[in-house]
């Protein structure tokens, strides 16, 4: 699945490249290579596109063509780019690495680590009440089969209604109820996608929705987010949907995890037209939309925008609640609702009812504990930025306005590098390859807020200390990815 880069759309993303830090009297060409390998080591430049022929990169750039030629010819050399006289280059990695991503993202029970790989908050004092309520519930239930593949209609009313209420008219029948938003996702995919099916995912992504779609055997475009501004680039989103006509999109609009975007409405609008358009389905995890921050105005649902029925909306209860309760579910068209029915009756039959009261309970008190969540991650999100500016000034960091992630640019390709050095001082970290496809995003980190601003701050200084070890052992240049099995 090869997609092209314009001219000027490389132009766009390579900015002010002739003036990176760092430059002193290299040669023109030495810097156009290298600002194109960080384009790549970012994952912002995916592999396997083609670059624009030389002559147009020239005209985008206002730079002569040999200066392409021979920016083209050391990224060859250093094992960047492939070509094949009279049809093009491709972007690669040196060693022709294409890493398997395992996809797993299980924290580890280790007390005296501090996990900054999960990204999910304790359960909320509320939830231990809820949970004595709906066993006084669960005796109306206790009569019938308990089996309900959809789910209890209560909890389908509620999910149903609080979409409505967010501006996307819904009715019971078109919510099913599932184990979580991971389940929510395979499900999908199990219906949506036939084995080896393509998809375009964001880079970088969601570790466990890579896994998922791994176990399909898809195979996998991604459109590379950019760290400033709203992350995604229009022309290059809906470009690839036009040209790769992906069989599935797998896109997560609300504080992306792990960069922490919103997307805007116009794009939202745009990209569902545009997938219509490609004949593709839309896939949108909204498991962060609840937790929004600062008082930003949310823009409409995606599936606002549908007229099709391309969009199936994933959304839970695991962030904004607790992980552990199970919960989340799919929206999608009632004949959508009834299939993906059938299809869960062959993997699980159907959720705990108990678990499902439990639910019922919590969302009848949205609100307050939605509420308090968020001032909960304000605080610790903030702290997170303090003691970042205050020991590490050196990394560059977004404030996002939701979600429970910082997605950190670090100074040098360390990520993976300083995730080992800082297992050893008792930080567990997330290093930006994992939420990739190609052993990039070395110079990104994820560092989720969702722990108590003491232990945000700790663990803070704890990798800033290991930082300048690393520094002492090793000069950070370009090295090979590491390769994650
Ligand atoms: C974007 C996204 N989707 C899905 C999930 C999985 O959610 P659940 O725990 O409800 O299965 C997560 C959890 O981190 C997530 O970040």
């Amino acid at each position: 699945m090869t997609s092209l880069v314009r001219g000027s759309q490389l132009g766009r993303m390579l900015g002010q490249w002739h003036a990176l830090p760092g430059r002193r009297r290299s040669p023109d060409y030495v810097a156009l290579a290298g600002a194109v390998r960080g384009l790549l080591a970012d994952g912002r430049l995916p592999l396997g596109v083609r670059l624009p022929a030389e002559r147009e990169l020239a005209e985008a750039l206002r730079v002569s063509r040999t200066t392409v030629t021979a920016a083209y010819r050391e990224l060859r050399e250093s094992g960047h780019l492939n070509s094949r006289r009279g049809a093009g280059s491709w972007t690669t990695l040196p060693g022709g690495h294409r890493v398997a991503s395992s996809g797993l993202w299980t924290p580890q029970d280790d007390l005296d680590m501090i996990d900054l790989g999960c990204a999910a908050l304790a359960a909320p004092a509320e939830l231990a009440s809820a949970a004595r309520a709906a066993a006084e519930d669960l005796p109306r239930y206790l009569g019938g089969a308990g089996y309900h593949p959809t789910g209890i209609v209560e909890l389908r009313t509620a999910v149903a209604r609080a979409y409505t209420e967010r501006g996307l008219a819904t009715s019971p029948e078109q919510i099913m109820v599932t184990n979580g938003v991971q389940h929510a996702l395979d499900l999908v995919l199990r219906l949506a996608l036939p084995t080896g099916g393509s998809v375009l995912v964001e880079s970088p992504t969601y570790p466990n929705a890579l896994a998922a779609l791994a176990a399909r055997r898809a195979r996998i475009a991604t459109h590379g987010l950019a760290t400033e501004g709203t992350g995604w680039d229009a022309d290059l989103l809906l470009g690839s949907l036009r040209q790769t006509r992906p069989r599935l999109a797998y896109l997560i609009p609300e504080f992306q995890n792990p960069t922490g975007h919103l997307m805007p409405a116009e794009l939202r609008e745009r990209v569902v037209a545009t997938a219509h358009a490609s004949g593709t389905d839309l896939v949108v995890d909204e498991s962060f939309v609840d937790l929004v921050l600062d008082g930003t105005e949310m823009p409409p649902p995606t599936a606002v925008f549908d007229r099709h029925s391309r969009v199936v909306t994933i959304g839970g209860m695991s962030k904004p609640y607790w992980g552990g309760l199970r919960i989340g579910w799919i929206r999608a068209s009632a004949p959508q609702v009834q299939r993906l029915a059938a299809a869960r009756v062959g993997v699980d039959m159907a959720g705990p009812v108990l678990d499902q009261l439990v639910a019922v309970r919590l969302l009848a008190d949205a609100e307050t504990i939605v509420s308090a969540r968020r001032a909960e991650l304000t605080a610790q999100r903030d702290a997170l930025l303090a003691a970042l500016r205050a020991e590490l000034p050196n990394w560059r960091v977004r404030t996002p306005a939701g979600g429970v992630t910082l997605w950190a640019e670090l100074d040098g390709p360390i990520a993976s590098a300083l995730a080992r050095a800082a297992e050893e001082a008792g930080v567990r970290l997330a290093p930006g390859p994992r939420f990739g496809l190609d052993g990039t995003l070395e110079r990104f980190l994820r560092l989720p807020f969702t722990l108590p601003a003491a232990e945000l701050t700790e663990a803070v200084r704890r990798i800033a200390a290991v930082r300048y070890d690393i520094d002492r052992v090793e000069r950070p240049h370009w090295r090979e990815p590491v390769v994650i099995a």
